[in-house]
């Protein structure tokens, strides 16, 4: 059979599906390997954005693959008719790896991070007895409406619907290269954004009708912001005041992501529910949550359930993903490169006035592009994206203006170095 070309499968998906879904790049791939993705023509690119982070160990690792066909040739699903051991060895994985106050908690398997979002909402409300979270703006947890209440990464996605989403008051996310409260720097700002949480629970949103604060600890579809430590842990104190459960939405930052098998491990405080998914999933369809016992355990029998969440399938995928990111030291891995990449920036930078920010943890990193007023740089931003995709590097967007860093945690320092040169080149070139 002769391959379509690139031009045709784009055609082709035009004329067939929906406009609603918008793509980073104008390529369409045929086949992975590892680090590599290639498409219809036969052209390798360096894959740095890794299927939004779900394929963390790179494509079609053959252990995940074999996890996969194994379980497709011994059962598929059988849905909530029965038990299975899948999803409760997969829960039983998690428990192990997330941290202390977590492990005896109760974990739910979704079909995706949105869905698990949504189920935890659901959750503490039920729970509480309480209906208002608190969310941040920039903060991204899906689309489907309940998850999209919290959502306020950018408009289009809230667009005609606002008067629908309720239940969600926000804040502001401590965006402190660009402080939405006007501050210079974090050092003086005295964290004039907890200041403004702690007076929205007393003007506007009733702290004893809080059920609780939802905030992805590494903003992903914002621009990978790394908030302050002590914002983290004025956000644990304002729950445990408020008798509210934190929530940490991992589904980007998860999974050795950041450096840290779940980035609230950079932070001394805990969640009281954490939700996974991409990763968690190893590019299966897979999201869910774990809950502190105490929450976890008081949901009544039938309140929430999912014909496919946590299939068997993309429970061994997910099963086979995780033990590999610990057998490998892939965590550690993350962190390193991350690092090496980091500093790869940062020296080019001195030269480069159109890098604005080098910033992130781990293999979670975010180059932000600005015109020489400091004001973010869309259009260089968008040109670097397609000469990427011209020069065989696969790469996101984040943000207004920002390179989105996503590669696979195993990748190997010369990849890394080899992803990085292209970018930087491109940067010179363009500007
Ligand atoms: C932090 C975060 N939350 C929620 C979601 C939604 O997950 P899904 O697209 O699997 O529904 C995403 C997806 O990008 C995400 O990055």
């Amino acid at each position: 059979m002769i391959n379509p070309t690139v031009k045709e499968v784009i055609a082709r998906h035009h004329q067939a599906m929906s406009p609603a879904i918008g793509h980073y790049q104008e390529i369409a791939f045929e086949k992975g390997d590892g680090f590599y993705l290639y498409d219809f023509e036969g052209n390798q690119y360096i894959d740095f954005a890794i299927g939004i982070a779900t394929c963390s160990i790179g494509h079609c690792h053959p252990e995940v693959v074999k996890a996969i066909q194994d379980q497709a040739a011994k059962l598929i699903h059988t849905s909530m008719v029965g038990y299975y051991l899948e999803n409760v060895e997969y829960a039983e994985l998690i428990k192990q790896i997330v941290p202390p106050t977590l492990q005896d908690g109760k974990v739910l398997l979704m079909n995706s991070g949105s869905e698990a979002v949504e189920a935890a909402l659901k959750l503490v409300r039920m729970v509480s007895k309480r209906t208002m979270i608190l969310a941040f703006s920039g903060g991204f947890h899906g689309r489907p409406m309940g998850a999209l209440a919290a959502t306020a990464s950018a408009s289009v996605y809230r667009k005609g619907l606002s008067s629908l989403l309720v239940g969600v008051q926000h804040a502001v996310y401590p965006y402190c290269y660009r402080c939405p409260l006007g501050h210079k720097s974090k050092e003086t700002c005295d964290l004039a954004c907890v200041t403004l949480i702690r007076q929205i629970l007393k003007t506007t949103l009733p702290a004893d009708e809080l059920a609780g604060i939802l905030i992805e600890p590494i903003a992903g579809e914002f621009g990978y912001i790394v908030p302050p430590k002590e914002f983290i842990e004025e956000l644990r104190k304002i729950c445990d005041e408020a008798g509210a459960a934190l929530i940490f939405d991992e589904i980007q930052t998860g999974a050795g992501r950041t450096g840290k098998m779940f980035a609230c491990e950079h932070y001394s405080i805990e969640p009281d529910v954490l939700i996974f998914a991409k990763a968690a999933g190893g590019g299966m369809p897979l999201g869910g949550f774990i809950a502190k016992k105490e929450i976890g355990d008081k949901w009544a029998v039938g309140s929430h359930g999912s014909t496919f969440g946590g299939n068997p399938l993309s429970c061994q995928a997910g099963k086979k993903t995780l033990e590999v990111i610990i057998r490998d030291n892939l965590v550690q891995n993350a962190s390193e490169i991350g690092k090496s990449i980091i500093d790869k920036f940062n020296n080019a930078k001195e030269d480069l006035p159109a890098i604005g920010e080098v910033r992130g943890l781990g293999l979670m990193i975010g180059v932000e592009l600005i015109k020489s007023d400091g004001s973010p740089n869309t259009e260089l931003m968008k040109k670097v994206l397609v000469e990427a995709g011209n020069r065989g590097l696969v790469l996101c967007k984040a943000g207004e203006s920002v390179v989105r860093i996503c590669p696979p945690l195993n990748i190997t320092k010369d990849i890394a170095d080899e992803a990085v040169d292209i970018i930087l080149q491109i940067i010179v070139d363009l500007c």
